[in-house]
């Protein structure tokens, strides 16, 4: 192939790239072309964490962190994924885990090559051992992706197997982050939060009703969770505010206290 022709191919995947993530299909990762102030936002992000953790961490254990959010679609995958990647970049220990089993899409936003047969409720069946498992990510976050889709999500997620995973891999990493799905439509999240040390509660911008994110936290009040804070997606903050930021704002809170 000639060298032009190469640069043309290669110009037209990177705008076809752009293209999708501009119709959403693909998530906005902190990597490579990212808007600098979307990167910054995430940034900002992982030093506030690092605070919250550091309060909230038992010594010598990873801080297991849940992120949820009322409705579908609100940019949960897409923020705990850039999370992870933001935490890997601050050179910390970071699994990433598809808690949502009845949507996942860890394995899809990040192009993951391991079969479903070796995911999280393969694991949760004891039907594999977790070195299978584990995949190894180039941003140097390790990811364990879902399985096939069990019967029993909402058990499965809360059960003595997860307990142990986690008590297995938590010496091994300093951040361990759940996906998982709208607490306000479906139980799991609130089911798994007994098992971390925090969630943090994603807000689309004028996306769910203040009715929907009421109940939705009720429903976390009412396990105990310890809600780290709120984080803000898709708000395009207004160019005359003093703080430009790219689709994504996020804010710290004591919601629960
Ligand atoms: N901060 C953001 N700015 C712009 N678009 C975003 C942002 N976060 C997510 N999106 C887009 O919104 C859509 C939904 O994102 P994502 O899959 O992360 O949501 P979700 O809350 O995990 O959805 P579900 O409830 O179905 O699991 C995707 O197309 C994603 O690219
Ligand atoms: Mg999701």
């Amino acid at each position: 192939m000639s060298p032009m022709k190469r640069l043309f191919d290669f110009r037209a995947e990177k705008k076809k790239k752009k293209l999708l993530k501009v119709l959403g299909e693909e998530p906005q990762l902190i990597v490579d072309d990212a808007p600098f102030e979307y990167v910054e936002a995430f940034k900002e992000l992982r030093t506030n964490l690092n605070f919250l953790a550091s309060r909230s961490k038992t010594e010598g254990k990873g801080c297991k962190i849940l992120v949820t959010s009322s409705i579908p679609g609100e940019g949960k995958s897409t923020t705990v994924i850039n999370i992870a990647l933001a935490l890997a970049q601050g050179n910390h220990k970071v699994l990433l885990i598809d808690g949502d089993m009845r949507n996942p899409v860890l394995r899809k936003y990040l192009r993951l090559v391991q079969k479903e047969e070796t995911g999280l409720s393969a694991l949760l069946n004891n039907d594999v051992k977790i070195e299978d498992c584990l995949a190894r990510t180039e941003y140097g976050v390790d990811v364990i992706a879902n399985g096939p889709m069990p019967p029993n999500p909402a058990e499965l997620i809360k059960s003595d197997t997860m307990r142990s995973l986690l008590k297995g891999v938590e010496g091994h990493y300093d951040y361990i982050l759940f996906d998982t799905p709208p607490v306000g439509v479906i139980t799991d999240a609130a089911a798994l939060s007994p098992l971390c040390d925090g969630v943090l509660y994603v807000i689309r911008h004028r996306f769910a009703s203040r009715k929907q994110v009421h109940n939705a936290i009720k429903k976390l009040k009412m396990v105990d969770a310890n809600i780290l804070g709120t984080i803000l997606t898709q708000y395009d903050v207004p160019k005359n505010s003093g703080r430009r930021h790219y689709g994504y704002y996020h804010k710290y809170n004591r919601y629960n206290k």
